[in-house]
């Protein structure tokens, strides 16, 4: 039987939908994760733990492991594990992203340098250093512009800034947000706003060809100050041409990270000047969005991901032909959540196939731009992309959150 090492980050939202790709596959799976798990002395060849920080140290640990347990593949599961990922695969001579470009894909300020070396369309962008007093430098720059942290994810310490107030203000939260984090970087990027329509494109590199797996139009307008993602529908109704380009954008910057295996989700903007990279990440779509796919016969884009990493056939990468969807339920409010209300009759909306709400009563709740979490997620089917936005906008209204 094969058998596959998944990196899953204790606070991962992905572990089920690998877990359930690996059993369809017929898969054995290592996890590793970076606390030691209760159950690892019961099987310790099966539950490792790893230091996701210490790539060198990671990839050393997994290559005296796999001397007594064969491994014949390695999945990060999301951000946090990407480049680990790399280094564990390079050290076990498995076929996988080449180190340095996994890490350029998580450092926004490396990306922005390489894919603008490369000639791919980005945002004119600026390094600000958390040293440097930030006034001088936000009189001197130009507006509407977005700071953000170099590593955070899923939008968190991301902030427009329309005036040199907001800049310095925003420099001071970023700051805060980082060390509340545990980041100590000292550096954040201010970069141009983009105005126009924003998509996500999911693929999957395969030998350094980009197979475009979907592409997510964003419905909701992400202008600011935060940019809290809601809903995402595919196919896209951009025309084909748009389509077309944006693929290939986004070809040219997984080439220019020098990205050569596995997952890539993009997020572009199609502005007046056409599109612009925001950033091409080494990993699948995160949250339980994965759901909204289903390929070939049915598979899933995490058997996708595992067939790939373990080199296995693929017949098709062509995405089911119904309209599909997912809204990630904003946290709109910080407190404690008592209640999250109406969930059977938004389950009750023609199109809403699942809804799940991740959080728990009594958990506590943070909004963006310091929050990270998703209060839920729902999940839609129809005819037409249109009919997914508005099954997805009618089950929102019928929820109601309880805060306190
Ligand atoms: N330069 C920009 N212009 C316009 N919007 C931006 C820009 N940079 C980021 N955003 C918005 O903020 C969101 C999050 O930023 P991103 O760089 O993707 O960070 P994260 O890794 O947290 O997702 C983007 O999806 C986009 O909506
Ligand atoms: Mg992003």
């Amino acid at each position: 039987m094969e058998r596959a090492l998944l990196l899953l980050p204790t606070t991962t939202y992905r572990t089920q939908a690998f877990l359930d790709a690996a059993g369809a596959l017929g898969v054995e799976i290592v996890c590793a994760s970076e606390r030691p798990n209760v159950f690892e002395e019961r099987a310790p060849d099966r539950l490792l733990t790893l230091d996701f920080d210490d790539p060198d140290a990671a990839a050393e640990g997994v290559r005296r492991f796999a001397e007594t347990s064969r491994i014949d593949a390695v999945v990060g599961v999301d951000d946090r594990t990407t480049v680990v990922a790399a280094a564990i695969a390079e050290r076990l001579g498995l076929p996988a992203n080449p180190v340095g470009a996994a890490a350029a894909a998580r450092n926004k300020l490396e990306m922005r340098r390489r894919l603008a070396a490369a000639g791919v369309p980005v945002p004119r962008f600026e390094p600000v250093s958390l040293d440097d007093d930030p006034a001088p430098v936000a009189r001197a720059r130009t507006y509407p512009c977005v700071l953000k942290p170099l590593a955070l994810s899923a939008s968190r310490g991301v902030i427009r800034a329309d005036t040199p107030t907001e800049f310095v203000a925003a420099v001071e939260r970023i700051a805060r947000i980082l060390a509340g984090a545990g980041d100590t970087s000292r550096t954040l990027l201010a970069e141009e706003f983009v105005p126009g329509a924003e998509v996500a494109l999911e693929g999957l590199l395969v030998g350094g060809a980009l197979q475009t797996l979907a592409l997510f139009d964003k419905p909701d307008p992400l202008d600011g100050p935060f940019f809290e993602e809601t809903i995402y529908v595919t196919p896209s109704r951009l025309p084909a041409a748009v389509q077309a380009e944006l693929a290939t954008v986004t070809a040219r910057a997984a080439a220019a990270l020098g990205l050569r295996e596995g997952p890539v989700h993009a997020e572009l903007r199609v502005g007046p000047g056409g599109p612009r990279v925001i950033e091409v990440a080494a990993r699948s779509i995160g949250g339980l969005c994965s759901r909204a796919l289903r390929f070939g016969a049915g598979m899933t884009l995490e058997e996708l991901i595992l067939r790939h990493a373990l080199g296995r056939k693929i017949e098709s990468y062509e995405r089911e032909r119904r309209p599909a969807g997912v809204m990630m339920l904003p946290i709109p409010r910080a407190g404690r959540l008592r209640a999250v209300t109406g969930v059977e009759a938004a389950r009750a909306v023609p199109g809403i196939e699942e809804i799940v709400i991740t959080t728990h009563r009594g958990q506590e709740l943070v909004p963006l731009p310091e929050g990270w979490q998703y209060l839920g997620f729902v999940f839609a089917r129809a005819q037409t992309p249109e009919a997914v936005e508005q099954a997805l906008r009618a089950a929102h209204a019928r929820l109601g959150v309880e805060i306190v």
